[in-house]
């Protein structure tokens, strides 16, 4: 179905199997819907050039492994060239997708998901996998996501890399990390310490990237928004810690990540199980609270050659100085300053006005605008 939804996209496909694979599907299949030979042996003398595995490598601009397997994936994130397919992998230097389709188990194993990172590092865009029932009758995650998924992946990261290669401002093909909305700190079973963010300013920018052909991680505090645009992949939590959690683990594999949260400096020590009862003496109640961790300024530490970092700063006054030596502290590219002293700015609104200061001095101040203008204006910070 893959094959031939990708020939009726106006691609031209030729198919590299495993011997695997053949259990599974013919060569005849793949030859007819493809209409191209198939690539399976090493060795074999039966195809016109005894190197055609290597030769494949310059032909295709994209490489798509679909299903791959658990073992596939450990031998691409090991460098393990045994058979035709793994040796084309190993030589290709283009895009290269991997749909992974497995046991629930074995996707969710320590070492599947350290092979994964491992590729995500390389460059290698992760085409996830979906919940369903799976080959081993079982149902769950691991199922491989439908071709049309996979199709309308590829499809958008090559408009994006067309965006890029034209020069115009657009630049797509990246994978790109953006934090939002509020968290929720729990002082007992119902109640918590939040603030008034919305989510606003970070889903117009998860929407506008994803439009220009980019992958976004969309991690998202508590709020009523929804996401639309399939090219984002929505990651819900609640507390600081989950946010750094979910943060850290996706920021290695990202291009670029947009910390636009509203991250509750501090929760409290101690989260009582049940609702807390009022007290008799009108004593009142103390909540001691501690320092949340601060994803920002742990991004800016694990940033890499090649990898931008943005974030945002919420000053009421000496905004720029502040917001400037966060910018040096945290290890930013960009920092984007809203200002509370701006009516029409900040939370909840659907405008924003905004100072965009960048690492090398440059400092560009905004007018009021929507907040679907300014998530431009900070998404054009990437190109
Ligand atoms: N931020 C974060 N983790 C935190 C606190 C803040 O990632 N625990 C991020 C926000 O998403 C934002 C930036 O840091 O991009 C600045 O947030 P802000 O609240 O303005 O600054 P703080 O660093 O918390 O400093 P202060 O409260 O002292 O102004």
């Amino acid at each position: 179905m893959l094959v031939r939804l990708l020939v009726k996209a106006g691609a031209e496909v030729r198919c590299a199997v495993t011997e695997h694979a053949l259990q599974f599907v013919t060569t005849l299949t793949l030859e007819t819907v493809s209409n191209n030979t198939v690539y399976c042996d090493l060795f074999s003398r039966a195809n016109k050039h005894s190197t055609e595995h290597i030769s494949l490598k310059d032909w295709g601009d994209m490489l798509v492994v679909a299903p791959a397997s658990a073992n596939v994936i450990g031998k691409m994130a090991c460098g393990i060239a045994d058979d035709a397919l793994s040796t084309l992998l190993l030589s290709f230097r283009k895009s290269l997708f991997v749909c992974p389709a497995m046991n629930t188990q074995m996707l969710e194993s320590p070492a599947l998901q350290r092979n994964l990172n491992t590729l995500r590092n390389d460059g290698v865009r992760i085409i996830e996998s979906e919940s369903g029932e799976l080959a081993c009758g079982a149902t769950g995650n691991g199922r491989m996501a439908e071709p049309e998924e996979i199709v309308r992946q590829i499809i958008r990261y090559s408009d994006g890399q067309a965006g890029e290669n034209s020069g115009g401002p657009k630049a797509g093909g990246r994978r790109i990390l953006i934090t939002a909305g509020p968290t929720y700190e729990r002082i007992d079973a119902v109640r918590f310490i939040g603030n008034f963010s919305t989510g606003k300013m970070g889903f117009a920018i998860a929407e506008e990237l994803a439009s220009r052909g980019n992958e976004v991680i969309l991690v998202t505090g508590p709020t009523h928004l929804a996401t639309a645009h399939p090219g984002i992949k929505r990651i819900d939590v609640e507390s600081a810690r989950e946010m750094y959690d979910a943060a850290t683990s996706y920021f290695p594999s990202c291009q670029a990540a947009i910390l636009s949260a509203a991250v509750a400096d501090f929760r409290p020590e101690h989260t009582a199980p049940n609702k807390l009862k009022k007290q008799n003496d009108h004593d009142g109640l103390t909540i001691h609270l501690v320092q949340n961790p601060d994803i920002l300024a742990t991004l800016g530490k694990m940033k890499r050659d090649g990898q931008r970092l943005i974030g945002f700063a919420l000053e009421t006054d000496n905004e720029l100085q502040n917001a400037q030596s966060k910018l040096e502290r945290k290890n930013l590219d960009f920092i984007v300053l809203n200002s509370l002293n701006d009516p029409g700015a900040g939370f909840g609104h659907d405008t924003n006005k905004v100072t965009i200061i960048g690492r090398d001095g440059t400092l560009k101040t905004g007018t009021l605008k929507t907040k679907k203008e300014v998530a431009k204006d900070v998404a054009d910070l990437l190109t």
